[in-house]
């Protein structure tokens, strides 16, 4: 019965609160949620009805009997057939009712993956990746987008989700629908939004140093402005940076890093980005960090960590040290070879001059769609 309370107890405290981006289940932005609602509110009511009466018969039956109020015990008889009878029946019906509310929304919410537009979800300490794989890039490869997911309104999405490391959870409340993504298991369930917008996504299960900012945005859009961005993602080749420009330079040590100066120590030169890391249309094909590919469209960084304009300027101190600004991050510092823990061990990180980090940033800020496929366009 705490369960149901818990709920509305989080609804009251953030129901009322402005609907962007807020993480509150009573905010709905699904059917999926609504159904979930109504069984919670059912359950909720019951609890209620049952506590108050439990409590009053408990003291109408203390006051009634109370000692000083009989010179003589009261009459002494044992069991009543009649109501027992009703101790039974009444808490059968209430869980039968309830069952049945739960096997027709389950059937409800049951994945229907034939008809729904599917994204496949990779959790990973501590950021997310999405995958849509019904869409095959034109220059090869898979269409994904690391942290902020796309999804299309007023039609079924069928998630599946999977961990590359540890037990993660998947919770974009306004949607609904938590599971855990566990490591070697695919979950496959359907969600749906009838309202375009941004909701905000958090992991929700411990998982770590950095599980606090381990966030994601879902974007949904209308039907066809969906379309035509995940057109447009198909068909993005990252763009060729102009020869001599900072984005060359940046490109060249994104795909190749750059060599040490003492060869028998690492950090004094730079491991590729491209070994970790994916940028549709190029040779980085790296799938052990988030795919890059539409970096610079995105305005997030560090996994939901920073929004808008503080994302922008994160960029540089996250390229320098990713994790002295977000623990746990295994993203190793690319400057002067700064230390930083694996698997609890210190190691050297990497070494590259400011010119060479600001280069690397332009680079990822050109990788773009093009201004009609911005999917935060419109988003205040
Ligand atoms: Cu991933 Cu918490």
């Amino acid at each position: 019965a705490l369960a149901p309370l818990a709920v509305l107890g989080s609804a009251l405290l953030t129901g009322c609160q402005q609907a962007q981006q807020s993480l509150s289940i009573g905010d709905m932005a699904s059917a999926f949620n609504r159904e979930i609602w109504v069984m919670s509110i059912w359950a909720i009511a019951l609890s209620i009805i049952i506590f108050f009466g439990v409590s009053f018969a408990l003291f109408y039956t203390v006051q009634k009997f109370r000692e000083d109020k009989h010179d003589a015990p009261p009459a002494q008889f044992h069991g009543n057939n009649k109501l027992e009878v009703w101790l039974v029946a009444v808490p059968v019906v209430i869980v039968i009712f309830l069952s049945v509310l739960t096997v027709r929304s389950m059937a409800i919410l049951n994945p229907t993956p034939d008809q729904a537009t599917k994204i496949d979800i990779l959790a990973k300490q501590f950021w997310w990746n999405f995958e849509y794989p019904e869409v095959k890039a034109d220059a090869g490869g898979e269409v994904a987008n690391g942290n902020e997911m796309l999804m299309p309104t007023r039609q079924p999405v069928a998630l599946t989700v999977t961990s590359g490391d540890v037990i993660h959870g998947f919770w974009a409340p306004n949607i609904g629908g938590q599971r855990a993504a566990m490591p070697a298991v695919n979950k496959t369930w359907q969600v749906d939004t009838d309202r375009a917008g941004v909701y905000q996504g958090n992991c929700s299960q411990l998982c770590g140093a950095s599980h606090a900012n381990m966030r994601y945005k879902v974007i949904a859009l209308d039907q066809a402005r969906y379309d035509a961005t995940l057109a447009a993602m198909k068909a993005y080749r990252a763009p060729e940076p102009a020869p001599g420009s900072p984005e060359e330079l940046g490109y060249k040590l994104f795909m190749q890093g750059k060599p040490a100066t003492d060869p028998k120590r690492p950090e004094t030169g730079a491991a590729s980005c491209a070994g970790c890391h994916r940028v549709q249309g190029t040779p980085a094909g790296g799938q052990v960090g988030p795919d890059l590919s539409f970096f610079g469209t995105r305005r997030t960084l560090g996994a939901g960590m920073w929004e808008g304009q503080k994302a922008e300027d994160m960029l540089i101190p996250w390229l320098k040290n990713s994790p002295a600004v977000k623990p746990g991050a295994l993203m190793p510092p690319y400057e002067n070879g700064a230390e930083y823990m694996v698997n609890g061990k210190p190691t050297k990180g990497y070494s590259l001059t400011d010119e060479e980090i600001n280069a690397v940033a332009a680079y990822l800020r050109s990788l773009k769609l093009p201004e009609e496929a911005d999917y935060w366009r419109d988003v205040p």
